[in-house]
């Protein structure tokens, strides 16, 4: 049936690598922020999503954790993207985390661009990063592959404009399209209870146009959106495809990875989720 007409989309980026190699870092410059200075220890422990416009067109980023406990969240990651950024530190090299990030990308099957961050730190070893990366079979096109490798520092900002023109070429040759008069659709990055607001969700719309007053069907859960806060905190009627919103007015709490659905019948919605639930 005819749902309306596609529109090219923004891509969406998953960044990936080792603990500390310096991927929210990176996103704080591109965004101007400085999440990675307020977590705890340092440590990424959940899925960021973040929406970036500007010269070079917009970009959704999904930053992951690189500490090792942290496995699923990776998978999912790269699940929902596009495109993977695999950032490893010049100064650390590929580590396990940076191993397990590729195999995931692979098995979601989605393009790479490799980000070498920390360049100005002393003790950088770049052909050795691309002798391992090789031998994991990321091969950088100067040595005949087809992987971009960028130099970056998320310090001083160096090589960040060259990454992202590397990953928006890297998504032009997808010609990534959504409709978004569709009902949407998509995936679920995180999820929590809040004290105030009760079960906020943030979720990554993939395809159509998220409105306040939808009926969402999400994992084991379901409910009518009654908000919808932008990543600045915003309050919003609606998000389009490659957008990433919270929202609130589920009646429970989703798993990060959980696709989402809108669906026309409140009624059907509530029946589909108690059978998830085995009621
Ligand atoms: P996890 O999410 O916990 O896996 O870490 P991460 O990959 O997000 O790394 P994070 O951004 O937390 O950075 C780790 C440390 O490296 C911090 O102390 C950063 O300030 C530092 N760092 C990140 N990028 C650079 C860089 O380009 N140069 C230098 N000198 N330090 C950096
Ligand atoms: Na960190
Ligand atoms: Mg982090």
């Amino acid at each position: 049936s005819y749902e309306g007409d596609e529109i090219m989309r923004a891509p969406v980026v998953t960044v990936m690598g080792h603990v500390d190699h310096g991927k929210t870092s990176l996103l704080d410059f591109i965004r101007r922020t400085k999440v990675a200075t307020g977590e705890a220890g340092g440590i990424t422990q959940h899925i960021g999503a973040y929406h970036v416009e500007d010269q070079h067109g917009g970009v959704t980023f999904l930053d992951t954790p690189g500490h090792a406990a942290f496995t699923a969240m990776r998978a999912r990651g790269a699940q929902a993207t596009d495109v993977v950024i695999l950032v490893v530190a010049a100064d650390d090299g590929v580590m396990p985390q940076t191993v397990e990030a590729i195999e995931h990308s692979k098995a979601a099957g989605v393009p790479m661009v490799v980000a070498v961050n920390k360049v100005d730190k002393e003790g950088a070893d770049f052909d050795r990063i691309r002798n391992e990366l090789s031998q994991h079979g990321v091969i950088s096109e100067e040595w005949g592959g087809d992987t971009q490798f960028v130099h970056v520092s998320a310090k001083t900002g160096d090589g960040i404009d060259a990454l992202l023109e590397a990953v928006l070429l890297v998504s032009e040759v997808l010609e990534l399209k959504a409709v978004p008069e569709a009902p949407a659709k998509g995936v679920v990055v995180e999820s929590q209870l809040d004290k105030g607001r009760g079960p906020v969700a943030t979720v990554l719309v993939q395809n159509g146009t998220l409105k306040r007053g939808d009926i969402v069907l999400a994992g084991l859960h379901y409910g009518r959106v009654r908000a919808l806060v932008n990543e600045t905190g915003t309050r919003v009627e609606e998000v389009g495809p490659a957008m990433p919103v919270e929202i609130q007015g589920l009646d429970g709490t989703p798993e990060a990875g959980d696709e989402f659905i809108v669906v026309a019948d409140e009624k059907k919605a509530r029946e589909v989720a108690n059978f998830r639930q085995g009621k």
